[in-house]
């Protein structure tokens, strides 16, 4: 799987976003380190601070799946330019892959970072706390 088909899935899904107040539609594909590809996008909701993120989905669709290690994500949305993901799922993110790549997509155009560029210092947890990426 190469990152354009990765962006590609993105795009997809988020056709699928349900976003009737910002109207703002998130689509993420997560890849796996065994190749698989899972796809998310954001769910609002009328209480506004329920709303999930596409990113946060995608993670909650891989898990579920059994799949919790991870290369990459591609982010795209109907915005002008590229958005990286949000402080909340940059945190969830970093629970499974420091060196996830980044890739967002918007308005033709992209932009790529390291997730530990965006988050350089994770939550680790408590200190008697398994911690992040246990497997
Ligand atoms: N959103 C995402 O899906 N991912 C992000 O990283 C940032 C924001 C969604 C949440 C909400 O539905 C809309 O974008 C506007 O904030």
């Amino acid at each position: 799987m190469d990152f354009e088909k990765l962006i590609d899935e993105a795009r997809a899904v988020s056709q699928k976003a349900y976003a009737p107040y910002s109207g703002f539609q998130v689509g993420a594909a997560l890849l796996g380190e065994d190749g698989s590809v899972h796809v998310g996008c954001n769910v609002e909701n009328a209480s506004y601070s329920l709303t999930v993120c596409a990113e946060r989905s995608a993670v909650a669709s891989a898990v579920s799946v059994g799949v919790k290690r991870f290369r990459a994500v591609a982010i795209v949305t109907n915005g002008d330019s590229p958005v990286g993901p949000c402080g909340a799922c940059r945190q969830v993110l970093s629970e499974f892959a420091q060196e996830l790549i980044v890739i967002s997509e918007a308005g033709g155009l992209r932009k790529q970072w390291r997730l530990g560029e965006l988050l350089p210092e994770p939550f680790e947890g408590l200190p008697e706390s398994p911690g992040p990426r246990q497997g």
